[in-house]
């Protein structure tokens, strides 16, 4: 089967397409023709090995969606044929930029016909990462207001549209005009530009001063004195990436607020997640925004794309 893989640690250059042998299910793996791979910025980090390091060669994508075509022993929920959505892989149990996976079982979810493999692939580990951010840990209530940090990215157009379908008014960021104007269509109330020197106030302003309850925050070290500027008393912070700078403790006793992580690699089981992230794509309470698609040999040019940023939404791999 055909893989990208790369060999070395390095630029975007070092990936390349192998030749490799396709993967045997073992007991309690799926195997998965692969039909479209998630492009996630961990990626980039474990390709330049900012990561930790990855047995080489290695294959990334950690996320995908496509179609089962064996099983290995003690396999209860997925037959050969099933379309599914795959997320959580870790390095050591191949990546999904391949025509094949060998999958645990528990990362998997059935994908429904209705959703595309493009858009089933694209959306998991951003979709349950949001939905934890946002339901399971900040418990997030209709009427609440939210500040989502980057609303054009994978977790953000996904947290916004979660946000907005569970009632609350969400104020967000993007980088350009053209993204701006999507986001607002995702569901966002408000729609900031994350440049301007008057952030802050006028996220202040969109709630008419009285401050969010929730912000999902995705560059810790540069938000977090936002956040607080920004939360209501009592408020919460949601991060996905990023440590908390060590002189914030005064402003997180004046407002009573908390910060708490979210790291979905603490979750390897997924299955509960995917099928919630299945049932809001079911229920149209979420969508896979595609900005782009790239074959195999673009794998490259796919992971520049995704620090670049730009766009809305994901962009995919596929064979
Ligand atoms: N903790 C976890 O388990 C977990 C899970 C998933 C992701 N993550 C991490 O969370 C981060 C976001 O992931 P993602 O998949 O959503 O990435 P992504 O798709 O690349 O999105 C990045 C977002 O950041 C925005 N951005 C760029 N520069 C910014 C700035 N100076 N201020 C504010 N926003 C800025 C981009 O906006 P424009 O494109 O409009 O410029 C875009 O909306 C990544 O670091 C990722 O590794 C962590």
């Amino acid at each position: 089967m055909r893989a990208v893989r790369y060999h070395e640690y390095g630029s975007a250059d070092v990936l390349q397409v192998d030749d490799v042998e396709r993967p045997t299910p073992a007991a309690g793996e799926a195997l998965v023709e692969i039909r479209a791979a998630s492009v996630n910025p961990v990626d980039v980090l474990f390709r330049t090995g900012e990561y930790g390091e990855v047995s080489l060669p290695s294959t990334p994508g950690g996320d995908g969606a496509g179609v089962v075509v064996s099983t290995g022993e003690a396999v209860d929920r997925f037959v050969e044929g099933d379309r599914v959505i795959v997320s959580g892989m870790d390095r050591a149990e191949g990546g999904t930029f391949a025509e094949y996976a060998a999958v645990p079982e528990s990362k998997l979810a059935h994908l429904p016909e209705e959703v595309s493999f493009e858009a089933g692939g694209a959306i998991g580990n951003v979709g349950a990462t949001a939905w934890t951010a946002l339901e399971e840990v900040a418990g997030i209530k209709a009427g609440d207001r939210v500040l989502v940090h980057g609303g054009s990215g994978g977790v953000g157009h996904a947290a916004v549209q979660i946000a907005s379908a569970s009632g609350a008014d969400v104020i967000t960021t993007a980088g350009s005009k053209t993204a701006r104007e999507r986001v607002h269509n995702l569901g966002a109330t408000t729609v900031l530009d994350y440049e301007s020197e008057t952030l802050a106030e006028d996220a202040l302003a969109a709630t008419g001063g009285d401050g969010v309850e929730l912000v999902l925050d995705h560059r810790l070290e540069e938000y977090l004195g936002l956040d607080f500027e920004v939360l209501a008393e009592g408020g919460h912070t949601v991060s996905i990436m990023g440590h908390v700078p060590e002189t914030s403790g005064v402003s997180l006793y004046k407002k009573q607020a908390t910060v708490q992580a979210v790291q979905m690699d603490a979750r390897p089981v997924r299955t509960p997640l995917l099928q919630r992230v299945v049932r809001l794509l079911e229920r149209g309470d979420l969508t896979a925004v595609v900005a782009d698609t790239y074959g195999f040999e673009e794998a490259s040019q796919a992971q520049r794309e995704v620090l670049a940023g730009g766009y809305v939404g994901k962009l995919v791999v596929t064979p």
